[in-house]
């Protein structure tokens, strides 16, 4: 289990968020923020003359890819970029894989598309008795979309709809969710109310630092569980979390027993417990399910496996080759499901999509086959060994964290304060924009506004699960010598 320092300590420590789904605002979140600072300036050309695409910077057309192998990106300028972040922690068995072609072209000879409600296919039955197995047959059915928003959408839709067939008596009155401050969980509307940017405000309380875990946690459950008694614990449908926190906070995983306490909180009050792993999850911090990790301490843990109600997972499962997202549904909600309606009421035309399945399945088969979550675990370890070596002492890295092939790295000011840069510094876009000049060549993912929404820069790293120890050396020189351009 990965240790948490006390800044991230003070990360987590206020940011249980009330947020009424009803009425809640649509929140700022750092995608968008991350879109801000993200379209690059390299080879950038002026979008209105030569683009009718709505890109992330309107006046901006960022680079042309025009091949991939492995991991590396060529853009149409000569360029060769090491893809050191899967894109946006999804492309994690590497580019142009020709197996993942060929599932995809023999699915396209079966069946390219039908619609769910009407036919079965055997690749998306595949990928969902992949993800029930994968649990033992906890989470026991599995509704798959094409993103990780629309498994979040589902997932506070079967919550929602879990309450209104609850036996012996449904309760209606249940139309709140709790997230947590400075969380992020998708951008359609809906997803959008249940994640939240906010102060770190206690990031500077020195008794943060010196609490036990224990304390800590004992801390942040009852904070859920105030926050559950003044929305009125019966009006909540549901508390949702990032098993590991990812661009939002800059990979934070959640300090042990963590997981536990919040279900118990959620348990108590008859509320469901949702992880989102849809960054997380799919084998990125080097277990299929990062919730799992909570019992894989030395001891086999004092806290327990902690099996969500609902969970969500994405960009992994499809690793880029096709849109995927799925919603994993504990068996709890299902047999709630089953004695009620017998059905979801939420659909999508192109949920479960054979094609994505095809390439999921053969995803999924080869990171089996090549034993990668193994990988992930040694070559993060030592992914975070040596950036700690190389950037540790840095004067403007405030801390280096992540849990697996999922890394973050923080930038502030001041070392001993972790006063963050102002934002309009820019630190993280910078570093990324640095990293595609063509001395430095690799692809680094820039998030802002981990400290209060707008300031606190992190670049995160999440490369491919297939990475080797050479690799590793040329993502840690590469992001080391663009941190140094921009801060010296
Ligand atoms: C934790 C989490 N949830 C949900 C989403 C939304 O997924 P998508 O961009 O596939 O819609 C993301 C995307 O970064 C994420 O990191």
């Amino acid at each position: 289990m990965a240790n948490v320092t006390s800044t991230i300590v003070a990360d987590l420590a206020h940011n249980v968020n009330t947020t009424p789904f009803k009425d809640a605002q649509a929140a700022k979140v750092d995608v968008t923020e991350f879109y801000d600072t993200a379209a690059s300036d390299h080879q950038a050309q002026p979008a209105s003359s030569v683009s009718s695409i709505l890109h992330a910077k309107l006046e901006r057309k960022p680079a042309t890819v025009t091949a991939s192998k492995g991991n590396y990106l060529y853009t149409s300028d000569g360029a060769e970029i090491f893809d050191a972040t899967c894109g946006a922690a999804v492309a994690c068995i590497g580019h142009n894989d020709p197996r993942v072609k060929d599932a995809i072209v023999k699915q396209l000879d079966t069946v390219e598309y039908c619609y769910a409600p009407f036919f079965a296919t055997d690749a998306a039955e595949q990928v969902a008795s992949m993800l029930t197995d994968s649990t033992g047959g906890d989470m026991s059915k599995v509704f798959i979309v094409s993103s990780g928003t629309e498994a979040v959408e589902a997932g506070l839709k079967l919550a929602r709809q879990y309450f209104t067939e609850l036996l012996p008596q449904p309760q209606l009155q249940r139309t709140k969710f709790i997230a947590r401050r400075q969380s992020y969980h998708g951008n359609t509307l809906g997803s959008l109310s249940v994640g939240y940017h906010a102060g770190r405000r206690a990031i500077y309380e020195p008794i943060l630092g010196t609490n036990s875990n224990e304390e800590y946690v004992a801390q942040l459950a009852q904070e859920l569980d105030d926050t559950f008694q003044s929305l009125g614990p019966d009006t909540v449908c549901a508390f949702i979390a990032e098993t590991v926190a990812g661009l939002t906070l800059g990979c934070v995983p959640p300090v042990p027993g963590y997981l536990r306490a919040m279900k118990d909180v959620c348990d108590r009050h008859g509320a469901l417990f949702i992880l989102d792993e849809v960054m997380s999850g799919m084998g990125r911090t080097g277990t299929m399910h990062a919730w799992s990790q909570e019992s894989e301490s030395p001891l086999d843990t004092p806290y327990g496996v902690v099996v969500p109600d609902l969970q969500t997972v994405a960009k992994g499962l499809g690793a880029g080759y096709a849109p995927i997202g799925a919603l994993l549904v504990n068996k709890r909600v299902v047999d709630v499901l089953s004695h009620g309606t017998g059905a979801f009421a939420h659909s999508q035309t192109y949920q479960g999509h054979p094609v994505a399945c095809a390439a999921a399945n053969r995803v999924q088969q080869i990171i089996r086959e090549e034993n990668l979550l193994e990988n992930v675990r040694v070559m993060g370890e030592k992914l975070g060994k040596s950036l700690t070596e190389r950037l540790g002492a840095h004067k403007n890295v405030g801390d280096i964290r992540g849990r697996g092939l999922l890394w973050g790295l923080e930038f502030v000011e001041s070392k001993s304060t972790k006063k963050p840069f102002p934002p309009s510094d820019q630190i993280a876009a910078k570093i990324h924009n640095t990293g595609f000049k063509p001395d430095f060549g690799i692809s680094l993912l820039p998030g802002t506004g981990v400290v209060d929404g707008h300031s606190g820069d992190v670049i995160v790293l999440a490369p491919a699960y297939n990475i080797t120890a050479a690799d590793v050396e040329i993502i840690v020189d590469r992001a080391e010598r663009a941190v140094r351009a921009v801060l010296g």
